[in-house]
């Protein structure tokens, strides 16, 4: 049997009740047999002072370890005045640091989002993207998983209830590991 892709996944808000939280959930519980995401809790991962970057803190260590050992990663991001939540993006800027690390090089990515307005989070989602690049990053382009008006998909213990998005999320991650495989067979 082929070894299993472990996925680590993070979701940019540190909401209890988060709709991108319990997007990042429902992939753990739809994740195929053939992998296996590990969620990394981003509260505590402290502001970025580039005065301290040759001194990261335990859990930032342990995010960038963590990011490394990963074959993929599954991001997920809130939008915030039409871009990535400044959660997610201090967390990328974070464990950029030092640039000699490079551990988003060549990574594969898939990205998801939720909202409660219209555009599911889409613009932060593009917004990512653009980061992604500098990064070196290998993101994949389809599906799109953006679920909005996602007060409407989640019931009442957090749990997403929406057919068609557990679907789509499901179609993400077989992407996301087909991809995986194919960059690892480079
Ligand atoms: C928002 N929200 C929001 N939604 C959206 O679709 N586009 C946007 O530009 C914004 N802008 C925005 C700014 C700020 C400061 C806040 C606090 C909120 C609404 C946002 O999508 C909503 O609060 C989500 O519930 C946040 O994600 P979590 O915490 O549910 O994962």
């Amino acid at each position: 049997m082929d070894k299993k892709i472990k996925i680590l996944g993070f979701a940019g808000s540190l909401r209890k009740g988060s709709y991108n939280k319990a997007l990042l959930n429902a992939a753990v519980e739809l994740a195929p047999e053939n992998a296996e995401i590990e969620v990394f809790d981003l509260e505590g991962i402290p502001l970025f002072n580039q005065d301290l970057e040759l001194q990261p803190t335990q859990i930032v260590r342990e995010f960038k370890e963590k990011i490394k050992a990963a074959d993929a990663l599954l991001i997920v991001t809130p939008e915030y005045n039409y871009s990535m939540s400044g959660v997610i993006k201090n967390a990328l800027d974070v464990a950029s640091r030092p640039p000699s690390d490079r551990i988003f090089a060549g990574k594969p990515i898939a990205i998801m989002s939720a909202s409660p307005g219209r555009f599911g989070g889409s613009r932060a989602q593009y917004q990512l993207r653009q980061t992604l690049i500098v990064l070196n990053a290998h993101p994949i382009n389809v599906p799109e998983v953006m679920l909005s008006q996602a007060d409407k998909s989640v019931d009442e213990n957090g749990k997403i209830n929406n057919e068609d998005i557990r679907k789509l999320i499901k179609q993400l991650l077989e992407e996301l590991i087909s991809w995986t495989k194919q960059i690892e067979r480079k």
